[in-house]
Formats: C-alpha cells, sequence, structure tokens
C-alpha cells in the first residue's frame, strides 16, 4: 500500500481557519519559494502557474504511479484497493484504456439525460427545507446533493441512500496522527459494506440496463474489454472518491463566499443569470482552496529549475497556481466578471483532467440556479465563527456547517 505523505506538515497552518483561508501562505510561496523542499514529508512543492500545470501533464517526467502519495481516500482492504483493468493511477499510454472505459458513463448524451434527474433532487432538497428560516446550507444542500446526485446515477434505489451517505462519509474520513487503526477500521468496514451491497446490484442490472452509470460500465468496451463485475464495483467506489467531497467542497464554499468575502454577488447573479457559469468558475478559482495533487519524478530532470532525482515526490498547488499574477489579474480578489477564470486549474491539466468536470459544473449550476429561484435573499447568521464550523476531511478543511437566513 502507498505511504500516506502529511500535508500538515508542509503547510503548518497555525488554526483551521487559516487553512480555510491560506491566501497569506500562497502569496509567500508564490513570490518566496515557487519551488521548495519540504524536509519533514520530504517532498518538492511547486505553486506557480506553469510548474504545477507542467507536472499535472508531462507524464514522462512526473508519473502518477506512486509509493507515496498525499491521497488518503479509500481503505486499505481487499474491497477498498484498486484492483483488476481499472486503475487511472497509471501514465499514458495504460491510462488511456482505464480512463476510455470509465468515459462511457460520462459522454455528452448522459449529461443531457442526467440534467432533469438532478433538477428533480434539488428541488426535493430545497421542498424539504419547508418553511425554515434559517437553513444549514452545508447538511440541508451542499452536501447531501453530490452523494445523492452520484446515488442516483449510479441507480441506487432511493429508500438505500442513508446507507449510502454512511459508507460515502465514513471512506472519506482523513486518517488522523492518533486514532489511526480505528479510522482505518471503520473505513474496512465501510469498503466491505459498500462491495458486498453493490456486487449484486451489478449482477441484477446485468439483465435489467437503463440509464445509469453502472449500465454504461456494463456495456463499455475498449480494445474488445470490458470490465467485470469486481471491477465495476471498484471503479463505482473511485467515482465515490473523486465525485462527492469535492462537489460539496465547491458548493459549501459558493455559499460562504456569497455571505462572506462579497455579499453583493448573490444579488447580482440573481437578477442576471447569464453570469452564473462565470461565477461558478470564479468558485473553483478562488474558493476551491484546497486543490494540490502529488506524482513522482520519473525520470531525473531538472524542468523545475532543482535537481529532481527518479523517485522524488512533487505536490503540484493547483490552488496556488491558480493565484499566480502572471495568468489572473489582482488574483486575491473574488471577481465573477474575470475574462479568463476558466484558466484555473482546480480540475487538473493534462491526460488525468477530472472526468467528472461536466457534471461537476452541471450540479452547480444547476444547483444554485434553482436555489436563487426559490430565494430571493439570503444573509449571514450573527455570531457564525468560522473557526468552530471547520473539519478536516481527506481534501483539507471543510465547512461541517453553515447557518443561512433565507428570504423567500
Ligand atoms: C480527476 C478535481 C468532481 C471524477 C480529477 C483531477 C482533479 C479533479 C484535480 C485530476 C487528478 C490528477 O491530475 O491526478 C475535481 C473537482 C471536482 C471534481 C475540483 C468538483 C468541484 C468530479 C466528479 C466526478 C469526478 C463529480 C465524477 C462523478 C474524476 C475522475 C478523475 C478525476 C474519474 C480521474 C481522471 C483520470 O485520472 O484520468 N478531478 N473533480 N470528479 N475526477 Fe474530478
Amino acid at each position: 500500500n502507498n505511504e500516506i505523505i502529511s500535508l500538515e506538515e508542509i503547510t503548518q497552518f497555525q488554526s483551521p481557519t487559516e487553512e480555510f483561508n491560506p491566501y497569506v501562505w500562497y502569496k509567500h510561496k508564490l513570490q518566496n519559494e515557487p519551488v521548495s523542499y519540504n524536509q519533514a514529508t520530504d517532498t518538492w512543492n511547486v505553486f506557480r502557474y506553469q510548474d504545477v500545470k507542467r507536472v499535472l501533464s508531462d507524464y514522462d517526467h512526473f508519473s502518477n504511479v506512486r509509493m507515496r502519495t498525499t491521497i488518503s481516500v479509500g481503505a486499505d482492504n481487499d474491497e477498498g484497493k484498486h484492483m483488476g483493468k481499472f486503475n487511472l493511477m497509471t501514465d499514458p499510454p495504460e491510462h488511456r484504456k482505464s480512463r476510455s472505459l470509465l468515459s462511457a458513463a460520462f459522454t455528452p448524451r448522459s449529461l443531457k439525460l442526467w440534467e432533469p434527474r438532478i433538477q428533480e433532487i434539488v428541488n426535493e432538497l430545497i421542498h424539504e427545507m419547508e418553511e425554515a428560516e434559517v437553513i444549514d446550507v452545508v447538511k440541508d444542500f451542499a452536501s447531501a446533493l453530490p452523494t445523492i446526485v452520484i446515488a442516483d446515477l449510479l441507480g441506487v434505489p432511493s429508500q438505500d441512500r442513508q446507507l449510502f451517505q454512511q459508507w460515502v462519509y465514513d471512506l472519506f474520513l482523513p486518517i488522523p496522527k492518533e486514532n489511526t487503526e480505528s479510522v482505518n477500521e471503520l473505513k474496512r468496514r465501510a469498503a466491505k459494506e459498500y462491495y458486498s451491497y453493490l456486487y449484486p446490484h451489478i449482477v441484477q442490472k446485468r439483465a435489467n440496463l437503463s440509464d445509469d452509470i453502472i449500465s454504461d460500465l456494463i456495456q463499455a468496451e475498449v480494445d474488445g474489454d470490458r470490465l467485470t463485475d469486481d471491477e465495476i464495483v471498484r471503479t463505482t467506489m473511485f467515482i465515490l472518491g473523486a465525485g462527492i467531497e469535492t462537489t460539496s467542497h465547491l458548493l459549501a464554499n459558493t455559499f460562504y463566499a456569497f455571505l462572506y468575502d462579497n455579499n453583493q454577488i448573490y444579488a447580482e447573479v440573481r437578477n442576471n443569470r447569464e453570469l452564473l457559469p462565470n461565477t461558478m468558475e470564479e468558485m473553483l478559482r478562488y474558493r476551491f482552496n484546497i486543490a494540490k495533487m502529488d506524482r513522482t519524478v520519473k525520470q531525473d530532470n531538472n524542468l523545475l529549475g532543482v535537481d529532481l532525482k527518479k523517485g522524488d515526490v512533487v505536490v503540484a498547488w493547483m490552488s496556488a497556481a491558480n493565484m499566480d499574477e502572471e495568468v489572473f489579474d489582482n488574483p486575491f480578489t473574488l471577481d465573477i466578471h474575470r475574462p479568463n477564470n476558466k484558466q484555473h486549474l482546480t480540475f487538473g491539466n493534462g491526460p488525468h483532467f477530472c472526468l467528472g468536470a461536466p457534471l461537476a459544473r452541471l450540479e452547480a449550476n444547476t444547483g444554485i440556479g434553482l436555489f436563487m429561484d426559490k430565494f430571493s435573499r439570503i444573509e449571514a447568521v450573527p455570531g457564525f465563527k468560522l473557526e468552530d464550523n471547520l473539519t478536516p476531511s481527506a481534501a483539507g478543511q471543510m465547512l461541517s456547517s453553515l447557518p443561512v437566513r433565507v428570504y423567500r
């Protein structure tokens, strides 16, 4: 199994709040230590746009095959592991096959079919808020939406959503420094239960194909090869890992930005919906503040201006690259009118570019758009303390709750 690299030892943030607003640290790194070695973790860290882009995309020099990594999602038992044909933790040309098999589930046609289902799920969530004047937009909306969407797209019956949510929650728990073993045990159990739940579903689906991700994966064929039932379960677990917490984080932080970064945006976008897609791109650039990805040096090189040796680990900080003034004017300002905010690296770059990006964008635009249809105005609730409402996640500090006063 991979050894997990502790990001805390690289960032040395003094508090959860500081980690949630890492802008000072990014600025310092961009200006003073754009390529720096961290002794505690034995990693190289890169921050500038061109360097980050290179590390993510230049697979001849920076490999997705690793012994040590910052990714801690999943479980270390048999059920929780990647095995078989499907493995995205590879480089081209091997990577191509797994990527093509998985793309079968993320075609533009699928997206069109999913749009009304996503709308329905958003409307249900809004309906469940009933006449509440204050909602917890994280629990009631941001964290619920992506889980239900994926459960639905996998074809999981809605009465099993609770089960599903708990497994997802456990699989995503960050691995703490203390209590490591009990968290690992929880993850193993979740992986096992998930596996035994989903496997029979797949067997059934083979006989009753419909419009869902599992049916697409069953039918996917590349170079005469297809996925086995076992590989499909593992593939869906990977999709959960890639697609839920990320999208929740984007949605939650968007509301945080509406309330605390600039409280004019909500009204402006509500009155001019054409601004919504660009607003979400700016949220991905500025408020998705925890994006980073590691690679392992494949052959000795000096591409980043330092001597890198085969086997060295390089962490590429996409969220810092999104603040590089070489690419973005006034990068530390949230600006929904920025013409080039789509150049952000939050979805990665190169052959591993996020396969779920169109889905994430659809969920975000649909979710925020329908929310705006329903609520004319939103306000922060006085007394909210950011520091008390953050929780560590596999990806970094996430909002655990965010109260919002809503007006209909
Ligand atoms: C890959 C970010 C949502 C599925 C990636 C990568 C990033 C990323 C940075 C590249 C990793 C690398 O270079 O090694 C995000 C963000 C999201 C999001 C910020 C939401 C705001 C989703 C969703 C799904 C998804 C909703 C699917 C349901 C994937 C898959 C890959 C991937 C399958 C691997 C592609 C490959 O290795 O070829 N994502 N993602 N992501 N993402 Fe996403």
